[in-house]
């Protein structure tokens, strides 16, 4: 297995049974003379956007202050005031190199791959002393950011407050980062973070549903798939005196019905796939303004091969193949190129004049949506 210089030149396997939501890892220049593909002005750019999620945090004494964006050049504080941070979700959704760092942690499933979310702090900023309920590694992008950690089981938090402020937060391990070290935190471990000086943060995140979450939209899903043919009938049914009580007959009766709806493993697959490759609410598609003819679109995907675009999320199970929350059947014959096409997110020239046709008319019909790209 190969050592990564991104993970500390360990393996991916090394990384995964001693520090995946276990415990700390800092790796100093995990990507040595690191040069941040987003640099200060082009994340307020995008944080002035209202199709981006951004967020300011700001401290003053000891009051926080949470506004959510977007933000333009007035409504953000001036950069030599202290103590202020703006945090831009989704940033890979809108820049190719973003979205390329995102990718440099796919030895992770994507299934579990959040987003890129870039903090930048003026001095002395932070976001306080908090726990997040997923693995993030945060990657030092630009200027010193002071890393206080602790194992602590006390997750109390401040109440009150518009944002998670931990009650007592009493660190253990203290590290400054430089550009290009990167600290990785399993869920529920308690950090907090101070620019020293203005710096940008990079956070890769990694989701994780709650079972409360799963199983509300589980239930939702399956609206979809229950069958349940006939009507509640009572041929038997007798005189009463209290008309007001829902008898034991019908309950039992309904009960055993209702007792019919099953669901197995193929359902939950179809649910996970539908659920996990749903686009966000804030991403739109832009489709095709001037696609090319479904000719002219093969012929060039012959040549130059395609790639999902930024916003796509396409993941498979067995011969399903679940896009943006779509689902579709592959045939045995299709299986390798739309695999390499989602597990690569391109599918080179030679891959897509391989394609069968009905491989080359949904590579058509993403392209019209906006899903995928010419190379
Ligand atoms: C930040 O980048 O300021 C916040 C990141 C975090 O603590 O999760
Ligand atoms: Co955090």
């Amino acid at each position: 297995m190969k050592k990564l210089p991104l993970l500390g030149n360990i393996t991916a396997e090394e990384f995964f049974s001693e520090y995946w939501q276990k415990k700390p890892l800092l790796v100093r220049q995990a990507i040595p003379n690191f040069t941040p593909p987003l640099l200060r002005d082009a994340l307020f750019q995008l944080a002035s956007s209202d199709e981006v999620e951004s967020r300011l945090v700001s401290e003053v004494g000891d009051q926080w202050e949470m506004k959510n964006g977007p933000f333009d050049d007035d409504s953000r504080p001036a950069i030599t005031q202290k103590n202020w941070t703006l945090l831009v979700q989704g940033v890979n959704l809108h820049d190719d190199q973003a979205d390329a760092l995102l990718r440099q942690f796919s030895f992770i499933n994507y299934a579990r791959l959040d987003d890129l979310m870039i903090s930048y702090a003026s001095d002395g900023g932070g976001v306080g002393p908090h726990f997040d309920s997923y693995d993030v590694f945060l990657l030092q992008a630009h200027g010193q950011r002071r890393w206080r950690i602790s194992s602590q089981k006390n997750l109390e938090l401040k109440e009150g407050l518009p944002l998670k402020i931990l009650k007592k937060f009493k660190s253990e391990q203290e590290f400054v980062l430089e550009p290009g070290d990167m600290l990785y935190l399993p869920p529920q471990y308690a950090h907090e973070g101070t620019a020293l000086g203005e710096c940008m943060t990079y956070s890769i995140g990694f989701r994780s549903p709650s079972f409360q979450e799963l199983g509300e939209n589980f239930l939702q899903f399956m609206t979809d798939s229950i069958d349940l043919p006939g009507m509640y009938s009572d041929p038997d049914l007798t005189s009463t005196k209290h008309p007001a009580e829902i008898g034991k007959q019908m309950v039992q009766r309904i009960s055993d019905e209702l007792n019919k709806v099953r669901f197995d493993e193929e359902d939950i697959v179809a649910f996970l796939g539908q659920y996990l490759s749903e686009p966000k609410p804030q991403v739109y598609f832009s489709p095709q303004e001037d696609p090319l003819s479904a000719k002219r679109f093969s012929q060039a995907a012959n040549k130059r091969g395609v790639r999902l675009s930024r916003k796509t999320q396409m993941l498979y199970s067995g011969s399903t193949v679940f896009v943006n929350g779509e689902s579709f059947e592959i045939t045995r014959a299709d299986k390798a190129a739309i695999i390499a096409l989602a597990n690569d997110r391109q599918l080179a020239a030679e891959g897509c004049s391989r394609a069968s046709q009905d491989v080359t008319e949904a590579l058509y019909a993403w392209y019209q949506d906006g899903w995928l790209e010419l190379n």
